[in-house]
């Protein structure tokens, strides 16, 4: 089995974001939806990404490169309410600089909570990736914690939200505990980034 998945580095300021030419899939959505989760249980490493039941536990941009070919970019979480002002201020400017400055963003994958309706920011989020013509992709995490028929109940909910989603496609269920959704990432991943997928299998 080989997957290599290495750290690079957390940045804190648009000038430390890494010079390398690589392609960027970049993580992002609400703090606490399970981003971070997402990158341990897609890559099998337990404790690679840093996760945490308080919301707010990533505060930089983190960086990591797999099979040396493309960056998995974990973004810290906006609008989680138990903020200070200055300090949503900070992410926010952290995340517009983030977006201003990479050019090389190959995908978003949006986190949404599965259990929760899109919130305002997610529809900012949505917008704003569109603008910049970002293809992106909904994932809806925590899919464990719903039963079967509240399952498909929210995959009408997002889509009257975003009537451009297609399930399967542009819309997934994940699950870091059950496994839900990894091989689909897997297959996007391969095929966004052009690399044999029994690399990351
Ligand atoms: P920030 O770094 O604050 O932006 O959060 P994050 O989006 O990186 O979330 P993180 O991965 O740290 O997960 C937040 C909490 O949700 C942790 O307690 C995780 O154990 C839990 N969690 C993450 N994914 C899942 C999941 O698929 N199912 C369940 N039941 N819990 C999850
Ligand atoms: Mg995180």
């Amino acid at each position: 089995m080989l997957k290599k998945i290495e750290f690079v580095k957390s940045v804190f300021d648009k000038k430390d974001l890494p010079k390398d030419n690589l392609p960027e899939i970049v993580l992002c959505g609400r703090s606490n939806v399970g981003k971070s989760s997402f990158i341990n249980l897609v890559f099998n490493r337990k404790n690679l990404a840093k996760t945490s039941s308080t919301p707010g536990k990533t505060r930089s941009i983190n960086y990591y490169k797999v099979e040396d070919s493309f960056f998995i970019v974990d973004l810290p979480g906006t609008g989680y309410a138990k903020v200070s002002k200055e300090e949503r201020a900070r992410w926010n400017k952290i995340i517009r600089d983030y977006f201003s400055t990479v050019k090389k963003i190959k995908m978003a994958f949006h986190f949404i909570d599965s259990r929760h309706n899109p919130t305002d920011l997610d529809i900012l989020l949505n917008d704003y990736l569109k603008n910049l013509l970002i293809p992106y992709i909904i994932i809806l995490s925590k899919s464990d914690k719903l039963k079967q028929s509240e399952l498909s109940n929210t995959r009408k909910e997002v889509i009257e939200f975003f009537p451009e989603l297609v399930y399967g496609k542009n819309l997934l269920f994940f699950s870091a505990i059950k496994g839900t959704g990894k091989t689909e990432i897997l297959h996007k991943l391969s095929d966004e980034m052009k690399i044999n997928e029994t690399f990351l299998l």
